[in-house]
């Protein structure tokens, strides 16, 4: 089937509204486009549960904490249509900057306390980018359910957090990380590696893995956990990691001790690209 293509906001509004009229619940898919099977997963999770399944494909420049990154990143919109179409999405809203952000905002949406660590502490301004856009999408199209990988888990937390403060009627479904066979989590920006980068990069998965297995084993101080990890990731020189954390999974701030569920949390270079990978571990 045709996904439709729409550029404006007037656009997506009235298909979508025609749809819910019709009684058809809507489920988004929030992306920045250069779709990969861990997007798929989303779509079709969205598929499975909606009558309507709009993508969004929008590389939000109020998010990028570096011009550079925002200019490099990947961007194919012929072919992340047609990867919309095979997946079975009824439409893609993909609109220009000057449609999103016609005049510089002065309203934004900040989510306190839960944006101080991680990635929040080394991408300045980042998650205000994020939670402004997708407030934004979430008051153009009103979907029912939205759809947020657990690979961004801090930006999940994040979403869920400003529906629950500002009351927005929309239902988050988290959605697990889809990996290469290797272990290394999907991701736009892994088209920047290199072969030899390529190779190591599953090293952030294996490390995040062995933390795991310790907290498994009975290992119930972080920072032992977090060493664990930290060893595996750096047997490769060209790696650099950016902070390895052992945080709780709501609330995203560092435990004292392993008692409940926590997440293992990496952001590492691997030359010039930062990838990001965490996994949930029980003790
Ligand atoms: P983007 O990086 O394109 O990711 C879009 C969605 O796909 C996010 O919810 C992300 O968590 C999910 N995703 C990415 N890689 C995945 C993987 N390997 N497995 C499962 N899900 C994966 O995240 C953004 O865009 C933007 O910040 C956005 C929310 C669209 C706001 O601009």
């Amino acid at each position: 089937m045709k996904a439709q293509l729409f550029p404006a906001i007037s656009g997506i509004r009235g298909f979508v509204a025609a749809r819910r009229r019709a009684g058809q619940t809507i489920g988004l898919v929030p992306t920045m486009g250069a779709l990969h099977r861990g997007h798929g997963s989303l779509i079709d999770m969205a598929r499975r549960e909606c009558g309507v399944v709009v993508v969004s494909i929008f590389v939000n420049p109020i998010q990028f904490n570096q011009a550079s990154d925002y200019d490099r990143y990947p961007r194919n919109l012929d072919t992340d249509l047609r990867f919309c179409e095979e997946r079975g999405a009824d439409c893609v809203f993909a609109p220009s900057a000057e449609e999103m952000y016609p005049a510089p905002l002065d309203t934004h949406v900040d989510v306190d306390r839960l944006t101080e660590g991680l990635c929040g502490a080394h991408r300045p301004g980042h998650f205000r980018g994020v939670a402004t856009v997708v407030a934004k999408l979430f008051l153009i199209i009103l979907p029912d359910k939205a759809y947020f990988g657990e690979k961004d888990a801090q930006q999940l937390a994040v979403i869920e957090r400003m529906v629950r403060d500002l009351n927005i009627p929309v239902e988050i479904v988290p959605a697990p990380t889809v990996r290469e066979e290797d272990g290394l989590a999907l991701s736009s920006r892994n088209k920047h590696l290199s072969g030899h980068e390529r190779r190591i990069a599953a090293v952030l998965y294996q490390g995040l893995q062995s933390a795991a297995k310790a907290v498994a084993a009975g290992e119930r101080d972080p920072a032992q956990v977090a060493g664990t990890a930290r060893n595996v990731i750096t047997s490769q020189p060209e790696v650099r990691v950016e902070y390895l954390e052992v945080v709780d999974p709501a609330e995203m701030r560092p435990v004292d001790t392993i008692e409940a569920p926590v997440r293992i949390a990496v952001a590492a270079w691997v030359g010039e690209t930062r990838l990001i990978d965490n996994v949930l571990c029980k003790p």
